[in-house]
């Protein structure tokens, strides 16, 4: 017999996807599921850089004072020749920049992505959503108006069968997952030869400052890098060795690093974790199908090289999050789903490749760190600041329109190139803009756009001086639902007379000029309204109150 429930939203999987999206779900009051087969949650580090693009997602999530404050910045690599105690230089991979007023988080932090997703469970379990272990999800089939999945629970030796209906199926269920199997879309790429070993585990005597490394990834390899946790350090191994005896085998493992460090002087202790990887790069070729998504490894596997990983998947998360919300709620039609195939999809290809090639030159480097130095030189957009959907149908620019290429292919979309004038445009990444001074409380600390911006809104920004111009803007916005939108009216730096009495949710001087700056906004007379999607892109950029209505036209 096997009990039937329903819900809104089903998530199938319990990794970084899979809580990015049920938070972003959660945040906006959607009712959700998250199961995930396995028995408990995983450990381990895995992708344990976050970039700074995924910072300000995780922003948006509300998780990033936990995340920021258990991690630790990145360090950097120290190359050794076997049995040498000093390295044979030093470097960074990715140079270390300072923060800027617009990009308040401009390097990458570490922390483990067991660490991160514990983090984001805490928070869902505040809004009173819990992971489901040991529920698996075996089928499902797709009607008109809705899915209904077969699952099964495990309790002890057995298994107890759940049907459940749901309007919407999300397959965060990982690279080897059956919702994209199941839909039969086409898993492109290939998989390469090279097998790796990786885990963690206990070391003492290595110095806790840098990443330590021997051979190089094309041939034999040895990395032990620090943690967040004392004394626990991660490890890659890569040659030719029997994979299966250093897998199963800790004294095997532990003999293969000191043979190819030449190393006695620290002390190897327990493995904490341990799993193997070959490097994968493949892709789908569609989001989504009927009522059905896939998302983060299910839709795309890359090499780790680059770091993109865990990256890619939350900003995936979030992007069909935030739109499914406002379709459940009725605030969009179902055609605005379309869109998360039409952004990502770009995103992603663009992305397999910058990783493969960052792969295929880390592999050709040589053991000193020539080459791979320079092919990790390329911080810049691995860092995903640059990600934009400037050619994207629901974005709008009145400003600087966007104009499709002749072959209408999105261009630049990790903005690489600078994406020809430097004016920031509809489809790019929102800069944050600090010292904004509230003028009804003009002695409080001043606020900054990174702290209004939110998964659950949009945000929209009234640069303008112009008392009867903004009136309109606020009247216009009262006309959509309340609590989809927060409305900040931002006055030029040295604004002498100030109304206090709109009805905008902010009303704020841009004290230091980040604003107007970072925005590309004049102080003269024309009034911008900048709209800030909740994933933290800039939808729109309008002058006026028919701009506006012509911008969320197209969510419908
Ligand atoms: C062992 C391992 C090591 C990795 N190491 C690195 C690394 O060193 N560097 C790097 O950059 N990236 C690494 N990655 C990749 C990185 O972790 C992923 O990019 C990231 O985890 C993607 O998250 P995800 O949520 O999409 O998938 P996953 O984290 O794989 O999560 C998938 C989830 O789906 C669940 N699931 C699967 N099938 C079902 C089902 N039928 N029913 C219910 N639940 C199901 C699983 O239990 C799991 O919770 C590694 C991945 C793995 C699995
Ligand atoms: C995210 O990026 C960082 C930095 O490049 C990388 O170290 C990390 O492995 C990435 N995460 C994943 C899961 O790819
Ligand atoms: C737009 O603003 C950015 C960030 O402040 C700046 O670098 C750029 O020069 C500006 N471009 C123009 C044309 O004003």
């Amino acid at each position: 017999m096997s009990s039937k429930a329903s819900v809104p939203v089903l998530i199938v999987g319990g990794g970084p996807t899979a809580l990015a999206t049920a938070l972003t779900l959660a945040k906006n009051g959607i009712s959700i599921r998250i199961i995930q087969k396995d028995g408990c949650f995983h450990i381990g580090q895995r992708g344990a850089g976050i970039q700074p693009r995924t910072l300000e997602y995780y922003n948006l999530l509300g998780v990033l004072p936990d995340i920021w404050e258990r991690g630790i910045p990145p360090m950097p690599i120290s190359v050794y020749k076997p049995g040498m105690i000093e390295p044979i230089k030093t470097f960074h991979m990715v140079k270390i920049e300072e923060d800027t007023p617009a990009i308040p988080h401009n390097n990458i932090r570490m922390l483990g992505q067991a660490t991160q997703e514990s983090i984001m469970r805490e928070q869902l379990e505040k809004l009173g959503v819990h992971v489901e272990l040991n529920t698996e999800l075996r089928t499902f089939e797709q009607r008109e108006d809705g899915v209904v999945a077969r699952v099964v629970k495990k309790s002890g030796d057995e298994e107890i069968p759940e049907m459940i209906q749901c309007d919407w199926l999300i397959g965060a269920d990982g690279a080897k997952g059956v919702v994209r199997k199941q839909l039969g879309v086409t898993f492109l790429g290939e998989t390469h030869s090279d097998h790796l070993i990786f885990g963690e585990i206990e070391s003492k005597g290595l110095s806790p400052g840098s990443v330590h490394r021997w051979g190089n990834p094309g041939g034999t390899l040895v990395v032990l890098r620090p943690t967040e946790t004392e004394r626990i350090f991660s490890f890659v191994v890569s040659g030719d060795f029997d994979h299966d005896k250093l897998m199963s085998d800790r004294d095997s493992l532990v003999q293969y690093i000191r043979d190819q460090t030449g190393r006695y002087d620290f002390e190897l202790g327990n493995i904490v974790f341990i799993s193997d990887w070959r490097p994968n790069i493949r892709m789908v070729d569609k989001f989504s199908v009927g009522r059905v998504f896939l998302a983060g490894d299910a839709a795309h596997v890359h090499s780790p090289t680059g770091g993109q990983g865990l990256n890619t998947s939350i900003q995936d998360g979030v992007n069909l999050g935030w739109k499914l919300a406002l379709v459940i709620r009725n605030h969009a039609s179902p055609s605005l789903l379309d869109t998360y195939t039409t952004e990502r999809l770009p995103v992603v290809a663009h992305m397999l490749k910058v990783s493969t090639n960052l792969y295929q030159k880390t592999r050709a480097s040589t053991v000193t760190g020539e080459g791979a130095e320079e092919a990790w030189q390329r911080g810049g957009p691995l860092k995903q600041l640059g990600i934009n959907y400037r050619w994207s149908p629901i974005v709008r620019d009145e400003r600087t329109p966007y104009i499709h290429p002749a072959d209408t292919q999105p261009i630049d979309v990790y903005g690489a190139e600078g994406g020809g004038a430097s004016v920031l445009r509809a489809g790019d990444r929102a800069p944050d803009a600090p010292g904004l001074v509230d003028n009804r409380q003009p002695d409080a600390e001043p606020t900054k756009l990174f702290r209004i911006f939110g998964v659950t809104h949009h945000t929209v920004l009234i640069f303008s001086r112009d008392a009867a111009q903004i009136r309109a803007v606020l009247d216009a916005v009262k006309e959509y639902p309340p609590n989809t939108m927060k409305t900040v009216t931002i006055y030029p730096q040295g604004t002498s007379t100030i109304p206090t009495t709109l009805n905008a949710d902010y009303i704020v001087t841009d004290r230091d000029g980040h604003a107007y700056n970072g925005y590309n906004m004049t102080d003269s007379a024309t009034t911008t309204i900048v709209v800030v999607r909740p994933d933290g892109v800039v939808g729109g950029i309008v002058f006026g109150v028919e701009g506006l209505q012509k911008f969320f036209q197209a969510y419908h």
